[in-house]
């Protein structure tokens, strides 16, 4: 194996477990089902009110005791430790990757400068005041819109959280969030808002991104349309980790947010860039967010591997891409406010480990990341899932199911829907079955074959008891976790993101000096100026 733990134990388990991988390449899981009468015990963990249900993933008992090998040859506790330690494992940008601090003021870096638990409680502060009405604009109206500017983790994260836990028709402020460049977009968002009534968040970590900073440099405009400059101000907040600049587009210094260098954007969410968050469902809902995450830090950390939601869900990911080769992995949340969790997730995976060399830049001799995808359900029952019954390419499936705490008869409803796919995904219908329906519904048999429907998708199901902070927090840190021991198995560093600067200098290139990149280009561009002022 070619990664940075690697070892001669290390490669005797990726070994092992190749073997396995012969072993059940071609195995339907309905019949391991059928094998093992101990298969729901053994293939499910229960953990503070979660439910995780792996049993539907192609693999037995030795396979898995194969993957938990593994997990201990490549020293998986100790990376573990290195992580919560604050080692430098963002080594190509010399950082550690200490987001779970911002959630556990008992992991904040001793030689920090800043005081960064101080630093939550002024967000905290600010959004009670926001919300109560004591903090308002210029002109003494109380703030009714937010407008969050930001993109990718400065975006997915907090409108996850929004989207999740934010009440409908709460009489606070409503929160809107702009991440493009399309002029349409800050369009929708400003529909219906006042310069007087508007308080703008702009988060960009690097305080650089073309997008966010483009939007801002619009949206100040818009407000300069009602309030002076000496006001504009008072309805600016900055969230960045360059202050200076943020002060010098002119948001008040104690206005401005720091973000840690050792938060990455798109773990971020727990952090200052959780203030659209914080404004949209309170100081008390965005603790218990928190405290929600941290409790899945402590049980990541500490819980035998066996036992454990991130380490487990990591490694049947891996086994999926190992020795299924399985290039996607779909997230089906059956929740409307869980709807942006595939956009989020697709961030966190693919741009953590969608990586293509290790940690010495040596190539990965395997696959990293899947291709993540997925989208809100039941929409997708009626949509993709087809191909998922009839098509004919596996993906990994992650089933997320919400309790009823509230007996609403629609929510029961959905999580049965969301139970019966996963069945029927794994079950499938046989050709015999198909037949025997066809017949009953006085049809042709011959048909049978459109009829049939293989099964045999891997999927996982984790069930919430509710959709509270406290389970949200729990759910995007065990992603979070996932993620990061897949990346420690794989040896790549899953903290940078490289790869994303590509595009970013091509555009700059192509905007401020005119350069064409290729003859492709050229032409788009005329067809572009084409059509420009033709409207
Ligand atoms: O271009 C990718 C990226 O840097 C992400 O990693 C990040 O979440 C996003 O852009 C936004 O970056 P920033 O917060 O610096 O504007």
């Amino acid at each position: 194996m070619n990664t940075s733990v690697s070892t001669n134990t290390a490669e005797h388990a990726w070994r092992a477990l190749d073997k396995h991988a012969e072993r059940l390449r071609g195995a339907h899981t309905a019949a391991l089902f059928a094998a093992d009468e101990a298969r729901l015990p053994a293939f499910s963990v229960t953990h503070d009110g979660l439910y995780f249900d792996f049993s539907r993933q192609r693999l037995d008992a030795p396979a898995l005791a194969a993957l938990l090998d593994l997990a201990d040859a490549a020293r998986l506790p100790q990376g573990i430790e290195q992580l919560f330690g604050g080692a430098r494992l963002n080594h190509t940008e010399n950082r550690p990757a200490l987001h779970m601090a911002m959630r556990d003021d008992a992991l904040l870096p001793a030689n920090s400068d800043t005081d960064w638990a101080a630093n939550r409680e002024r967000l905290l502060a600010l959004t009670d005041a926001v919300r109560t009405g004591q903090l308002c604009g210029a002109t003494g109206e109380p703030f009714a819109h937010i407008l969050a500017l930001g993109i990718g983790g400065s975006e997915l994260g907090p409108r996850l959280v929004c989207e999740a836990l934010a009440q409908p028709n709460a009489r606070t402020p409503q929160v809107r969030f702009v991440a493009g460049l399309d002029p349409a977009e800050l369009t929708f968002a400003l529909a219906g808002a006042h310069p007087e009534r508007t308080l703008v968040l702009i988060a960009s970590k690097s305080w650089s991104t073309l997008e966010t900073l483009e939007n801002a440099r619009a949206v100040r405009q818009w407000l300069r349309s009602t309030l002076s400059e000496a006001q504009l101000a008072q309805h600016l907040v900055a969230i960045c980790s360059v202050p200076a600049q943020a002060h010098e587009f002119g948001v008040a210094a104690e206005r401005i947010f720091p973000l840690p260098e050792w938060v990455g954007g798109r773990f971020s969410v727990w952090s200052a860039v959780g203030l659209p968050a914080m404004l949209a469902v309170g100081s008390d809902a965005f603790r218990a967010l928190l405290a929600g995450a941290q409790a899945m830090d402590r049980h990541f950390r500490h819980a035998p591997f066996a036992q454990n939601l991130p380490v487990l869900a990591a490694l049947i990911g891996l086994w999926n891409i190992h020795a299924l080769n399985i290039e996607t992995h779909a997230v089906l949340p059956y929740a409307h406010g869980l709807r942006s969790l595939p956009a989020w997730l697709q961030q966190l995976d693919m741009e953590s480990n969608g990586k293509r060399v290790t940690r010495d830049g040596t190539p990965v001799t395997l696959h990293s990341a899947p291709i993540v995808w997925g989208g809100a359900e039941p929409a997708g029952q009626h949509a993709f899932h087809q191909l998922l019954y009839q098509g004919t390419r596996t993906a990994a499936l992650d089933f997320l199911l919400v309790g009823n705490p509230h007996n609403h008869p629609m929510q029961r409803l959905l999580a049965e829907c969301g139970i019966a796919q996963a069945a029927a995904l794994m079950h499938g219908r046989s050709l015999d079955a198909a037949r025997a329906l066809l017949v009953q519904q006085g049809k042709d048999p011959a048909l049978a074959p459109h009829l049939v429907c293989p099964g045999n998708q891997p999927s996982s199901t984790l069930l919430l008891p509710a959709l509270t902070p406290h389970h949200l927090g729990q759910l995007l840190a065990f992603y979070e976790h996932k993620i990061f021991v897949q990346g420690w198995l794989w040896g790549i560093n899953s903290f940078d993101q490289f790869g994303v600067e590509l595009g970013k200098e091509m555009a700059r290139a192509l905007h401020n000096t005119n350069r064409r990149p290729d003859p492709a280009a050229t032409a788009l561009l005329t067809a572009l100026a084409r059509s420009e002022g033709k409207a």
